[in-house]
């Protein structure tokens, strides 16, 4: 039987699904460091992981490794040079998860325009006193503009959430989307300093590369709006976190949505103080329902990777298809 190591905790009734094909190797605790990883990946034929990073010495320490499943739809986590210089195939986990995670974002966006978690703490508080009509003013969501930035399926499930608000749709992408689609989502593509001026509520909702670093930074903050809000439910690094607090401690923006964070776990001290900002921690995507789907789809790449299975040798969702088939190097 080929061995597999499940990096993370999981839903036990996935570990039973992989047991019929696999040995499995389960860490049911803490994320491993990296030198744990490597020793436990050391004898392994697959992984599914969930964030987890895997670089050229991970692979190099772990010969027999074929195939990597992420269970997560971004896979900034995977240097896929080197998955592609040693013929390990990678997968993620794609499209189960664009409702959820675009319900989420419409979900922090309207927590932050109408300032639900800051004055939510403020009543826990015992702060409130008396009904006053300029406590907690915050800015309409219905009838203004959302800027999208990352015109990808939860972009674009986000922006079409957007017609029953009656408001205009403003987006960057790396390229512009079809014809039919910005139709269809009544979407103005705009350069993301247009977008940035121009925007209500900016909404983050692309992968993280390296020329995706620091996309909003100080100079790019500047350019929003006093009233806007910003959300990021993409990746940490896209903003500069510190930069973000500085603005949001000095009223350069209203507020902010926030599920990902540079270094998470760790959060910036400086947002932890800041109150015009909804913090969770990387729960976008944990509806019970999309979560189970992303396991299982983890699952059943790595299963169909591996050659087994109903899918042998055609997993649903490869990164790198062209090292199918091929040995590994
Ligand atoms: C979550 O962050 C994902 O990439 O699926």
């Amino acid at each position: 039987m080929q061995k597999i190591l499940v990096a993370r905790p999981i839903f036990p009734d996935v570990i039973e699904r992989l047991k019929q094909h696999f040995d499995v190797d389960w860490n049911n605790g803490d994320a491993l460091p990296a030198d744990e990883l490597a020793r436990r990946l050391a004898d392994k034929d697959g992984a599914l992981t969930a964030g987890d990073p895997i670089g050229a010495a991970t692979l190099a320490a772990a010969p027999r490794l074929r195939v990597v499943s992420n269970m997560a739809v971004g896979y900034n986590n995977f240097d896929m040079a080197a998955f592609n210089a040693a013929n390990v195939l990678g997968t993620n986990t794609p499209d189960v998860l664009n409702e959820t995670t675009a319900d989420f974002g419409w979900a922090l966006m309207m927590a932050a325009a109408r300032r639900i978690a800051e004055s939510g703490q403020w009543l826990r508080a015992g702060r409130w006193e008396k009904w006053s009509f300029d406590s907690f003013l915050g800015a309409d969501v219905h009838g203004s503009t959302l800027g999208v930035i990352g015109m990808g399926r939860i972009g674009q499930a986000l922006a079409r959430r957007a017609r029953g608000f009656n408001m205009q749709v403003v987006y960057h992408n790396r390229s512009r989307v079809a014809p039919a689609i910005e139709a269809e989502l009544n979407a103005q593509y705009l350069s993301k300093e247009d977008l940035l001026r121009r925007a209500d509520h900016v909404v983050l909702v692309l992968p993280y590369t390296a020329e995706n670093h620091h996309t909003i930074g100080a100079a790019e903050l500047a350019l929003m709006k006093p009233t806007a809000t910003l959300t990021n439910i993409a990746r940490g690094g896209i903003v500069d976190d510190a930069a973000l607090a500085a603005a949001l401690r000095e009223r350069r923006i209203a507020a902010a949505g926030l599920d990902v964070f540079e270094g998470e776990p760790k959060v910036h001290p400086d947002l932890l103080t800041v109150p015009n900002v909804v913090l969770t921690p990387h729960i976008a995507s944990a509806s019970d329902a999309t979560r189970r789907a992303m396991a299982n789809l983890a699952a059943d790449n790595l299963i169909a990777g591996l050659g087994v299975g109903p899918r042998a040798g055609r997993p649903p969702n490869p990164i790198n298809p062209d090292v199918i088939g091929k040995a590994r190097s």
